[in-house]
């Protein structure tokens, strides 16, 4: 009767099975008396059972004090215990105190200050401020804008600008010379986050970052992790990217070797997150995984989740050599992964850490140089608490000792470990020692839920800083004529004034941060590119234009003599701007065939890729799906028509046969001479309907999107049968009839053009790189 005491507790229920011989084996369950919230509520994640966890919740700006959340033990007894008093109930969220302005005064002076409150800050005469000079304490437990500093205005011979104290801090040394040495902790019931001592060093500037000190309840915005986190993986990103880049300032820098890429998500799915919160934290995993495919760099994976015991859903060992898993493959497996808590009892962090050790190990032990050219980047999700396996920190170490092989000064950049605090209640204590720490860079970040968590990746790597990669553009937008722009950053306008003081309008698509791509029969011969104007974005006139380049083969007149009053074969011609257009998230090339950016953009990896493998992954279908943009005059916006190429024969025969019966001058005879090889159809009724390209919108790119965030131009806008858009182009998204058909000139037939004057490598403009064949 070893069990007496416990089962004599009132709160515990009892569940006995009699199993023959091996005596009795007991479950206790825990008991839901006395334990409501004054002011919110709780959850469990498996009811009363041993192991499940008691999360409290509480309306925005209140926090559960005193418990966050409570554990059901073996015993049916609650860790911790619920007491009389302090009485569970939500408090008001509070920031840590902002009184510790050194040489100016804080306003107003309170005991606590709680969300929504506001505090200005002067400084003494003979100090001015820098930071923020009013804060509001905000709903995630944290103190708007910047620490407030008040540094002396003269006379300072100090090496390192006063560092300030954060709010909730003490800090010793008041020095700031080279090698001067500060100290930081936090108040009672505060953890530090950020370095604890700082080094002012003979550059000027501190050693590490900036300490913050956090309640439990303070958490990071999405806001505030898309920074932090989306510049640390840039960085890395952009070491990896396979293709050269240019930077903003023109110059090229070229990348020898691809840079080598492992990714190491470890994923915490024990019952300190709670179940419902397993499908949104997967999301995020997938949204990133996405993300950083569209960067053209493939690295390699290794994914786990952990509990009690580690699941490997994607091996990174199976990546190596040739045997690359395509991203379909493992974005599958981490659907397929079904999540089960009923398993998971115990959370053991340090296994997680030893397995991704050993994958390490193994890599090295294979190939050695190639083990010391990979950049290695962990990030994991956990609430950081373990019951199983002992302290990670050893494991963490050996990781270190693994990548720095001897030499941490040179080789600290191949390795960085991120953590996600994601759960109800996170220790901070045990997750701040694993991570990375580097000057001025994050790698601990604390996510309210796994909903911010996948709010948080879909910002997280933002598009506008990377430049150099073709049709990368935001995925949604919301109506909105800016988000439109950065969904089609490549959408170019074109004014054109001719001779005789006609003027015409078409489309066009920026392919270079040269050149864009339009219809010839936007120009007359006699045109002057002097009296061309290219707008892109929603007011940005372009400098002007210094050449338009017609394709040589295009010739209105050319069949005149047959009867047929315009001939458009051909029709493709490229504008040559004065200057380079700087690109940003609203201003980025789109990707054109043949070209070795496209076949980084369709993730087609090797040498000896072809032309005609990037035409197959394009038009692998007989119907294919294909979009343009139109401009709305009623609401004064561009928007996205749809339409499916008719590629197969029978199909195509059908859609440009139609053109026999429609326009002056061709029969059935001459058919296939006018409306040639180089042609895309779309229109009709057959299957769906299409939308249909009006007058303005000439010279426009036929676009297909790849993936979730890459866009490749395969044709351009050049005539129809019917205008079913009589005012110009006011009747946006016009649906195709019966017989109404639109032609394109297939980029894939016009390469040669494309790539004598874009791929020109003795000029003075960044080329595209064509594909040999
Ligand atoms: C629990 O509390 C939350 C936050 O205060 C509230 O939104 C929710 O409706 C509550 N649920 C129940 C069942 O009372
Ligand atoms: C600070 O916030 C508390 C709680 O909302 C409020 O009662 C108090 O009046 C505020 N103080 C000031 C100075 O605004
Ligand atoms: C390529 O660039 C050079 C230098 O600007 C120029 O002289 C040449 O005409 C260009 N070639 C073509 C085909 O435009």
């Amino acid at each position: 009767m070893e069990f007496s005491v416990l089962w004599s507790l009132s709160v515990a229920l009892l569940i006995c099975p009699l199993y023959m011989g091996v005596g009795v084996l007991c479950e206790v369950t825990c008991n839901e008396e006395r334990m409501d919230m004054e002011g919110g509520n709780y959850t469990l994640t498996k009811k009363l059972e041993y192991g499940s966890i008691m999360i409290y919740h509480c309306p925005e700006g209140y926090y559960p004090y005193p418990a966050l959340t409570r554990l059901c033990l073996k015993s049916g007894t609650w860790k911790p215990a619920p007491r009389r008093r302090p009485l569970q109930q939500c408090k008001m969220v509070e920031c840590p105190n902002p009184l510790v302005l050194e040489s100016g005064s804080v306003l107003p002076v309170q005991m606590q200050y709680f969300v929504n409150n506001k505090t200005t800050y002067e400084c003494y005469s003979g100090y001015s401020l820098r930071g923020s000079a009013s804060r509001v304490c905000q709903a995630n437990g944290k103190w708007s804008g910047g620490t407030p500093i008040c540094s002396r205005d003269s006379g300072s011979e100090d090496r390192c600008a006063d560092p300030g104290i954060p709010a909730g801090a003490r800090r010793s040394g008041s020095s700031f010379g080279i090698d001067d040495k500060l100290s930081y902790r936090c108040d009672e019931g505060l953890h530090l986050l950020g370095s604890k001592a700082r080094v002012c060093q003979e550059s000027g500037q501190w050693t590490g970052t900036e300490p913050k000190c956090y309640y439990k309840h303070t958490y990071d915005t999405a806001l505030e992790i898309t920074e932090a986190f989306g510049s640390a993986i840039r960085e890395s990103l952009q070491l990896a990217a396979p293709i050269d880049d240019t930077d903003q300032e023109g110059k090229k820098i070229t990348i020898d070797k691809a840079g080598k890429l492992n990714i190491y998500i470890a994923m915490d799915i024990s019952d300190s997150i709670a179940e419902e919160e397993f499908d949104k934290a997967r999301n995020a995993v997938k949204k990133l995984i996405i993300k950083v495919s569209s960067f053209s760099v493939s690295p390699n994976y290794e994914i786990i989740f952990f509990a009690s015991d580690v699941l490997e859903v994607v091996n990174i060992i199976d990546f190596s050599g040739d045997k690359r898993k395509p991203l379909e493959e493992v974005l599958d497996v981490l659907d397929k992964f079904k999540y089960d808590a009923r398993d998971n009892v115990g959370t053991n962090l340090n296994l997680a850490f030893k397995t991704i050790l050993e994958r390490m190990a193994i890599q090295k032990q294979r190939n050695e140089m190639l083990f010391m050219e990979v950049h290695h980047v962990l990030i994991f999700f956990t609430d950081g608490a373990y019951n199983m396996g002992g302290s990670p920190e050893n494991t963490v170490a050996k990781i270190r000792e693994a990548v720095h092989m001897n030499n941490k000064e040179e080789r600290d950049k191949y390795l960085d470990v991120y953590v996600f605090g994601v759960g109800s209640e996170i220790f901070d204590e045990d997750i701040v020692p694993l991570v990375t720490k580097r000057n001025d860079e994050r790698h601990y970040f604390k996510v309210k839920n796994a909903i911010e968590l996948e709010k948080t990746f879909d910002e997280i790597i933002d598009e506008s800083k990377i430049v150099g990669l073709c049709g990368l553009h935001r995925n949604y937008d919301s109506g909105t004529a800016d988000t439109i722009r950065q969904r089609y950053p490549w959408m170019a306008r074109i004014d054109n004034t001719h001779e005789d003081g006609t003027a015409s309008k078409c489309m066009g698509s920026l392919v270079t941060r040269r050149f864009i791509l339009t219809a010839a029969h936007c120009f007359k011969f006699e045109d002057k590119a002097d009296k061309i104007r290219v707008t892109i974005g929603k007011n940005q006139v372009v400098k002007g234009a210094s050449r338009i380049i017609l394709h040589p083969d295009y010739n209105i007149n050319g069949k005149k003599n047959d009867g047929i009053k315009e001939f458009y074969d051909y029709d493709v011609a490229l504008i040559q701007l004065k200057e380079d257009v700087d690109i940003s998230i609203n201003i980025r090339p789109i990707c054109i065939p043949c070209t070795k950016e496209t076949s980084a953009a369709l993730r087609l990896v090797g040498e000896a890729i072809t032309c005609k493998q990037q035409e197959q992954i394009l038009f692998k279908n007989s119907l294919e799906e294909v979009s343009f943009i139109s401009y709305d005059k009623k609401e004064q916006m561009d928007q996205r028509s749809d339409a499916k190429l008719k590629l197969q024969h029978q199909l195509r025969d059908n859609c440009i046969g139609l053109a026999a019966t429609q326009v002056e001058g061709i029969t059935p005879l001459n058919l296939k001479d006018v409306v040639t090889d180089n042609f895309l159809c779309t229109g009709g009724k057959q299957p769906t309907r299409d939308n249909v390209a009006c007058k303005g919108d000439s010279g426009g790119a036929v676009f297909k999107d790849y993936d979730e965030y890459r866009t490749i131009q395969v044709g351009v806008i050049s005539w129809g049968t019917n205008d079913l858009c009589p005012g110009g182009n006011s009747d946006v998204k016009q649906e195709s009839s019966e017989n109404s058909r639109d032609f394109h000139i297939n980029l894939f037939k016009v390469v040669p053009f494309l790539k004598k004057y874009l791929g020109n490598e003795t000029s003075d403009f960044q080329p595209l790189e064509f594909l040999e064949n």
